[in-house]
């Protein structure tokens, strides 16, 4: 097997963004996931990616998507080799291109790309032989995020057709945000967003999506809550945080039972009760479990062997 193949009736050859993903091709993910969690339970499976070198490239912080990517990765028999950017030679000046035609050279034929550029996914596709995985990239894409989180919801609520789904905070800055509009919304939930108007700029034009203007409005009858960091490290301007924080009386506006979501990491006391955040609402352990099947699902289907 090699990369660049692609498995019967999978179209495509890096995952870029879930924007562009038909709900054909999202569910197939979800249930491929499904059947990854119980192979990872059974220690089945090891072996399919064996002939697969899988780079690790964060040029940014992780703690979730890094590590699962590579336990994902391993669970499926891949060699994985963390590029390890602080001591690389990123830091002599070497671009992004030059390093990832070196990885390529050496042999590695995927890698986990992500960077504080938007767009860096795409050009690292485009220059590049390797099968790309996109991690994250500026404020513009988290698939892999968003496919566990829809995993997640999916699993909690049953169905999201017809859902509403309210995302509370720093919309505007959050790649996580994008990707879930796109994917949750394909899977048929309604979308509400809620924020400073800072936070929420310009998403009064997405198709499908609500603007709240107040928290309370985001929250009323909403089938679900996920809550957003601000990202201070892309220019995000904090706001009056009581004003925006999920608590356990907002949360009584919410459907009974809402579930809550955040991506992590989270600042409790912040954006959510830490009451909130550790409570039997709160899917957020969840949402991390959730990250290796659906990561080693996307790697099997990108390499061809699911
Ligand atoms: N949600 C998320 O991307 O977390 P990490 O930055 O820890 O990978």
């Amino acid at each position: 097997m090699t990369v660049g193949a692609v498995a019967a009736g999978w179209v495509h050859r890096h995952l870029l963004d879930v924007e562009g993903l038909t709900r054909e091709e999202l569910e197939r993910i979800l249930h491929l996931a499904v059947d990854m969690r119980e192979a990872r339970a059974a220690r089945a499976h090891g072996s399919l990616l064996e002939n697969e070198i899988v780079g690790l490239a964060f040029y940014e912080a992780s703690t979730r998507t890094r590590v699962s990517f590579e336990l994902a990765a391993k669970a499926l028999g891949a060699t994985v080799v963390d590029l390890g950017i602080a001591g690389s030679s990123v830091s002599k000046g070497e671009s992004l291109v030059d390093t990832l035609r070196t990885l390529e050279r050496t042999g590695v034929t995927m890698v986990v790309l992500r960077h504080a550029s938007s767009g860096a996914a795409h050009l690292a596709a485009r220059t590049t032989g390797l099968c790309i995985i996109n991690a994250g990239d500026g404020t513009h894409a988290h698939p892999t995020q968003a496919l566990a989180d829809a995993l997640t919801l999916r699993e909690a609520l049953g169905s999201l057709s017809g859902r509403t789904v309210a995302i509370v905070g720093d919309v505007a800055h959050s790649r996580v945000a994008r990707s879930n509009i796109h994917a949750l919304g394909t899977l048929g939930a309604h979308i509400r967003v809620a924020g400073p108007r800072a936070w929420v700029a310009g998403f009064e034009a997405w198709p499908g999506v609500e603007v709240a203007r107040t928290i309370e409005d985001a929250l009323r009858k909403a089938n679900a809550v996920m809550t957003l960091r601000v990202q201070l490290e892309r220019g995000a301007r904090p706001a009056d945080h009581l004003a925006w924080r999920l608590d356990e009386e907002r949360m009584q506006l919410a459907a009974p039972g809402a579930p809550i979501l955040h991506p992590g990491p989270t600042n409790e006391g912040v954006e959510i009760t830490a009451d909130l955040a550790n409570g039997a609402r709160s899917l957020i352990g969840r949402q991390v479990e959730n990250g290796v099947p659906v990561r080693m699902a996307v790697l099997a289907l990108l390499a061809g062997v699911a």
